[in-house]
């Protein structure tokens, strides 16, 4: 029998220019809207490292990282070997009735980083990790409860939408997982007096926000940590846009000396290609729900541990050590960090800039000038965080750098690029940010670029 060759590369130039139409007719088709309208609609044919091109072989520089998970950029060279090496080796992949022996790598090669937890749960996405959380958390401590911060984000499963912190995402999705108790994040007061009434199994929080790139104070997590242990609630870090490297250190709790029960990681983990998520936990919490031979298979999904994914993980595990990526990432966020954030004495409209690592916000807020004060109550009327557009369409069409605004409402434009920047693309965005917000502070073409997004969301909103 002659062999099927399927040739995805030639399907994917061949239909390429359909995209569009493909997801308005089968898809998504606001996504479709929302790119034609802010000018996104360019057609990305490659990606390499912390590249991008377009159909036209424009470079563009991707600081968005797929949300977090092209730590180490896309299609690296290492990953994608491993990866054949794997679809070459005829592995007995997913029998079921066996245990995995790379899952057994893996989990040796994360708690060697985490070296005060001992047993890794495998899901396939961070979502799933979220969910395996609060199960495991309930069933360690037989309480119900389960305590998350405003502007959290978890995932969007109804488990752990039940954990986000943003109406937007939760509206219309009621009714939730019951028990699940919002307080504000850096509040250890609330805290306390969410946990003191002895009923709430975990509280979840990532260790830097991902929805506006909100930092800890700097007593914030250790605190938390101890009302945790006061009260007998398991402490979960939700490290899944924060850990593996991304803000200078593999897990961000690291900078202020935590030991979570429990530490949640996924999205870079994947090496870009195989989704995977990991719950890495204390044995206690583990053996309370793997407690007996016919409950050994009380939690888990079928995909969990395959192959392809554990390959992914320790493909990139090795790369961040071998590359020296999560150094990169400490030494580039600060530089980027001391750059950007000298622009703010210069311009008016930018407040901050915050962060750690490669996990970077640059906040604008109002102005204090009259004349650019109208402009801005005008965005600001027609939709909030409205502004950040301003910024981030020019960064795109004029700079060639993808980013994106960090949250509903939010007026912090977000930096989450691969780990692997170089000294010349922290150039490339200093530049391009300056420009960009020197020209928001003219009253030219960037606001009538604003007349025509409050125009737009005018047509939305009626
Ligand atoms: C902190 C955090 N937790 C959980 C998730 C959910 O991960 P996934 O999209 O893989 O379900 C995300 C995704 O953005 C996240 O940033």
């Amino acid at each position: 029998m002659q062999d099927l060759n399927i040739d995805i590369a030639a399907l994917f130039e061949s239909r390429e220019s359909e995209r569009f139409s493909l997801h308005t007719r089968r898809l998504n088709e606001q996504m479709v809207r929302v790119l034609r309208t802010i000018g996104y609609d360019v057609g990305f044919c490659k990606g390499s490292g912390q590249y991008l091109y377009d159909r036209t072989g424009t470079r563009y520089l991707d600081l968005l990282s797929g949300f977090g998970v092209f730590a180490v950029g896309r299609n690296h060279s290492a990953i994608r070997s491993a990866l054949k090496s794997v679809l070459d080796a005829d592995l007995p992949n997913l029998v079921q009735m066996d245990v995995s022996t790379l899952a057994g790598i893996l989990a040796e090669r994360l708690l060697a980083l985490v070296p005060h937890l001992d047993k890794v749960f495998f899901a396939n996405s961070g979502a799933e990790a979220t969910e395996a959380a609060i199960k495991f958390a309930r069933a360690a401590t037989g309480r119900p409860g389960i305590v998350f911060c405003n502007h959290a984000f978890h995932g969007l499963t109804y488990g752990a939408l039940s954990l986000n912190g943003d109406d937007m995402f939760r509206n219309g999705f009621e009714p939730l997982l019951p028990d699940c108790v919002r307080i504000p994040f850096n509040d250890l007061v609330a805290l306390e007096q969410a946990l003191s009434a002895r009923r709430i199994a975990a509280f979840i929080v990532e260790p830097i926000q991902g929805k506006g790139v909100i930092l800890p104070s700097e007593e914030y997590l250790k605190g938390a940590e101890h009302l945790c242990r006061r009260y007998e609630t398991l402490f979960v870090a939700d490290e899944i846009q924060t850990g593996i490297g991304r803000t200078g250190k593999f897990l961000a709790g690291e900078h202020w000396g935590i030991e979570p029960d429990m530490v949640l990681l996924a999205k870079a983990l994947s090496g870009g290609h195989v989704p995977v998520g990991a719950v890495l936990m204390r044995k206690g919490a583990y053996d309370k729900v793997f407690n007996r031979m016919d409950r050994a298979v009380v939690h888990g999904s079928t995909f969990g541990k395959n192959d392809l994914a554990m390959a992914a993980g320790i493909a990139t595990l090795e790369v961040m050590k071998a590359e020296r990526v999560t150094e990169n990432a400490a030494r580039t966020g600060e530089r980027l960090l001391r750059e950007l954030g000298a622009l703010a004495g210069n311009y008016e409209l930018l407040k901050h800039v915050r962060g750690k690592g490669l996990m970077i916000g640059v906040e604008f807020g109002s102005p204090s000038s009259l004349k650019l004060k109208a402009s801005w109550n005008v965005l600001e009327t027609a939709s909030k965080g409205l502004f950040c557009q301003l910024i981030t369409i020019p960064l795109f069409k004029q700079h060639k750098i993808l980013t994106q605004v960090a949250g509903h409402g939010s007026h912090t434009v977000k930096l989450l690029p691969p780990l692997i920047i170089n000294d010349e693309d922290c150039d490339w965005i200093v530049r391009a940010f300056d420009d960009v917000i020197a020209d928001s502070h003219k009253a030219g073409a960037v606001w009538s670029l604003g007349k025509t997004l409050v125009e737009h969301a005018m047509r939305a909103s009626a």
